[in-house]
């Protein structure tokens, strides 16, 4: 007790040490257990962004370009996968706040007339991949402390849609603390500092902790396709992007989707200070916006889809570097002094994150590879509108996918 009071009162964190003074012995000792895991550096970041650097347009390899090569690709991403040297792993961990469904993303039904999960959906476009290449390619799911438990059983129940039950494995990416308006600690027990998870760029490493590396390299994976959960067109270990990759001789490979419009908010894949990075829309200046090429397109044109290809390699070589950390205002769920839980209808709390996309900066280099977002891009953000579950069915239904 007086080694967490001492930590509270060092961190300035005053408000929680009457509560902590009313707990028992073994809420003491449960706090305790998690203080010594808890990174708290969080308490430090005001949530100013690191000074970015020069920015410069990327080309894509564009449709066109793709389609005029489509059999010589799928051949060199066919032999990849024949030879398991492909993994996918399944950024499941998020809390889906926007969506405002309390179980699991991948586990909400997207169907109308019939049962379709998100999860059944990535599965089946996976599927479509290991039946051309007669291989099943490994598949690693990323989940949360709080989503873990749920996501497994949900799988089991549907008996893992038809997926290898020997190709898929769990693992839990870590939490960092949240913060309320003022900078405070939160508790989600009463012998409990609120956690979240601490984003998707934790990804790497958090492969690393749970010995899923050691599974990677035994069995020589030498790629990793990175996903999305919530796209439902999301198109994994894609031998045409995997091929395209490979023949490109880049270290990592984007999909990327054309902008709808100069001022759609996406982040674009370009250069910065000469190496591939992502710059967010709020960081564009007009002139970046609006600047075309002789062609017409626009220079900053190829938004990204959270769907990157890594080689293993290359990915160890960053292990050790601190990804930043980004702020998020978000809805979570706290117990108040009261000690009542508290489900917020609106933004209550700081959320720290690091993000996948950070990781393509680390990259000596990178293919950016355009897809048709029609056919590729309906991500489950909201019930409504912008990326939601409407939108999605509408492009569901589009691609000749019965709902
Ligand atoms: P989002 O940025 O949309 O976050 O995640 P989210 O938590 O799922 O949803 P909101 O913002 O609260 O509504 C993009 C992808 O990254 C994964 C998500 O599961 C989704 O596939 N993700 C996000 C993680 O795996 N871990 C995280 O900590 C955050």
């Amino acid at each position: 007790m007086e080694k967490i009071l001492e930590t509270l009162e060092r961190l300035k964190q005053h408000h929680l040490i009457n509560h902590i003074k009313n707990l028992t012995v073994s809420e003491i000792a449960g706090l305790k257990e998690q203080f010594a895991k808890l990174d708290f550096s969080v308490l430090n970041n005001n949530g100013h962004e690191e000074k970015r650097g020069k920015f410069q347009p990327l080309f894509a390899e564009t449709l066109d370009e793709i389609s005029k090569n489509r059999d010589k690709f799928i051949k060199i991403g066919l032999d990849a996968i024949k030879q398991r040297k492909v993994g996918a792993v399944l950024l499941a961990g998020g809390q889906g706040s926007r969506l405002g469904f309390d179980k699991p993303k991948g586990t909400f039904n997207i169907g109308i007339n019939r049962e379709l999960y998100i999860f059944e959906c990535l599965i089946n476009n996976l599927l479509e991949v290991t039946e051309m290449a007669g291989v099943y390619v490994p598949l690693f799911v990323m989940t949360s402390v709080d989503n873990n438990k749920k996501t497994r059983e949900f799988f089991e129940e549907h008996d893992y849609f038809g997926y290898s039950r020997e190709n898929i494995w769990f693992f839990v990416q870590e939490q960092l603390p949240t913060l309320d308006t003022h900078g405070k600690l939160m508790l989600s027990a009463r012998d409990k500092i609120l956690t979240a998870p601490n984003g998707n760029g934790g990804w790497y490493i958090s492969m690393d902790k749970t010995g899923m590396l050691d599974i990677v390299r035994s069995k020589g994976i030498e790629w990793l396709n990175v996903f999305a959960v919530d796209n439902v067109l999301q198109r994994i270990a894609d031998p045409c992007f995997i091929g395209a990759v490979i023949d490109s001789g880049k270290v990592s490979g984007a999909k990327v989707v054309a902008k709808a419009a100069p001022d759609e908010k996406v982040g674009v894949l370009c250069l910065e200070d000469g190496r591939p990075s992502i710059v967010e829309y709020y960081e564009m200046t007009e002139e970046m916006l609006t600047s075309r090429e002789p062609d017409g397109t626009l220079s900053y044109n190829y938004g990204v889809i959270l769907n990157y290809l890594f080689r293993v390699d290359k990915l160890d070589g960053t292990l050790s570097v601190k990804l930043p950390l980004h702020r998020a205002f978000k809805k979570i769920k706290y117990m108040n002094e009261k000690g009542n839980i508290i489900d917020p209808e609106e933004p209550n709390a700081y959320k720290f994150e690091t993000l996948a996309l950070d990781m393509v900066k680390l990259q000596e280099n990178c293919l950016a590879y355009e897809v048709d977002r029609r056919r590729e891009f309906a991500p489950v953000k909201n019930q409504t509108g912008i990326d939601s579950v409407e939108s999605a069915r509408e492009l569901l239904i589009y691609n000749g996918i019965e709902i």
